[in-house]
């Protein structure tokens, strides 16, 4: 796909309209294949490469998808659907994975080859597998590096996740929709995206309670019916902006937000010194001062968002003071450390910990996008700079940032995407 080119010092300023929730289309898309009727989905960023391959995966899968509108598709998974995920989309896409527990749900059998994803540590699958198994899904390894999961009957349990994985408690749950019986699952992720996958099923008449808590329990064997649901906003895409605007000196609002699912954000950039203005679904985040070095840890929901956690290091870089960062989700997720280096930042690393010097003038460079929200920090990091920055990757920031350049256009930035 090629590479953004950023010409930096230019404030953000404007408003801009927030598109619906990656992180919880992935997963809503891929339960859509549990529902033997025609669903339509609304507020689905249909411009993201992630998207478009799940869109393509439940295709290959047999399932009937039509678009509905710019953001909106209608899926209809009356069948007949294969228990094969093509394995061109699940090595390179780890949100392939969500397809397990309902593909499993309805065929009784899934294949799947090892997924992949983002290089931001290793990403094993142990958890979906262990959780998936005490519903009673024997798995075994398949010819090809595949794996092979069998459940004649799904039958509910209680199972505890040694860590709340966004991604297993979304597996395991709607897997569970089709068990017979009561499945608990206990240390659940508690994540907005959590929640909205849960009322999506409830609205297809699942019975699944207390998504939001760490104690989730789905009674089982309902028949799901076909309908509309809309999808909530991104709240990563949302912070991404935010703190674009906050390293700029800008002044931006942001509409289609909810801003109870960015506390810990709003917190800290008040606490770094930007402005911050909350509103029922809009956010105006300005800065016109100098930012305050801060200390930031990351957590499962409700701790601060790791997805964020990169584009925060680029905002300590020119914070006064020394700021420190701890990624405790991922094992591998400070490699834009390094980019920002090249970029004139004073950063250090040592394992899950960063040490951040500020401010210093950041320089424009060529720098690689490792993984997909380490991109987006570049980027607004490159706004942020004297000259032109050229951002390796383009395609890993397409996964999860839609019509990215001309959306950063429309708020006064000059950023490119070129071949
Ligand atoms: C989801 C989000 C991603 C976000 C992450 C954490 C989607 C499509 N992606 O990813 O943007 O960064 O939540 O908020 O929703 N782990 C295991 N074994 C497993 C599963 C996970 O050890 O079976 C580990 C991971 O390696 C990682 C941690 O648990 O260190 C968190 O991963 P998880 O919450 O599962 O993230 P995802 O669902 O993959």
């Amino acid at each position: 796909m090629g590479q953004f080119v950023v010409a930096g010092g230019r404030p953000l300023a404007g408003t801009f309209a927030v598109s619906g929730s990656k992180n919880a289309a992935l997963p809503i898309l891929a339960a859509t294949t549990l529902v033997a009727a025609p669903v339509t989905l609304k507020g689905v960023p249909l411009g993201l490469l992630d998207v478009r391959h799940m869109l393509a995966m439940l295709r290959e899968l047999g399932v009937r998808v039509a678009t509905a509108g710019p953001d909106s598709v209608t899926v209809d998974a009356r069948g007949p659907l294969s228990p094969d995920l093509p394995d061109a989309y699940t090595r390179t896409m780890r949100a392939s994975v969500f397809l397990m527990g309902p593909v499993l749900a309805r065929l009784g059998r899934v294949t799947v080859s090892r997924p992949g994803g983002c290089n931001i540590g290793p990403r094993p699958i142990d958890l979906h597998v262990k959780g998936l198994a005490a519903l009673s899904v024997r798995f075994a390894d398949g010819p090809g590096g595949h794996i092979v999961g069998e459940a004649a009957r799904l039958k509910g349990a209680v199972t505890y996740l040694d860590f709340p994985s966004v991604g297993a408690t979304e597996n395991v749950m709607m897997a569970a929709v089709a068990a017979d019986g009561t499945t608990v699952i206990e240390n659940a992720a508690r994540e907005p995206e959590v929640v909205d996958l849960a009322q999506f099923l409830n609205a297809r008449g699942a019975a699944v309670h207390g998504a939001g808590t760490d104690r989730i329990w789905i009674e089982g064997g309902r028949t799901l019916s076909g309908g509309t649901y809309e999808l909530i906003p991104d709240r990563i895409e949302a912070g991404t902006v935010a703190v674009a605007a906050a390293l700029t000196g800008g002044d931006v609002t942001m509409s289609h937000v909810i801003p109870e699912h960015l506390t810990p954000l709003w917190r800290k950039l008040s606490e770094m010194g930007a402005v911050v203005e909350l509103g029922s679904t809009t956010v105006r985040v300005s800065a016109a001062g100098a930012l305050r070095a801060a200390s930031l840890r990351t957590g499962p929901h409700p701790g601060f968002p790791t997805d964020l956690q990169p584009l925060m290091l680029a905002l300590m870089t020119q914070a006064r003071g020394c700021s420190t960062l701890v990624e405790t989700v991922f094992e591998n997720r400070l490699r834009h450390a390094l980019e920002l280096r090249r970029m004139g930042a004073n950063v250090l690393t040592d394992g899950r910990m960063a040490v951040i010097y500020g401010p210093t003038p950041l320089e424009g460079a060529v720098v690689e996008a490792t993984d997909l929200r380490a991109g987006a920090a570049l980027m607004v990091a490159g706004l942020a700079a004297q000259g032109r920055t050229t951002v390796l990757g383009a395609e890993m920031v397409a996964r999860g940032y839609q019509d990215w350049a001309q959306r950063l256009q429309s708020l006064g930035a000059s950023v490119t995407l070129e071949p």
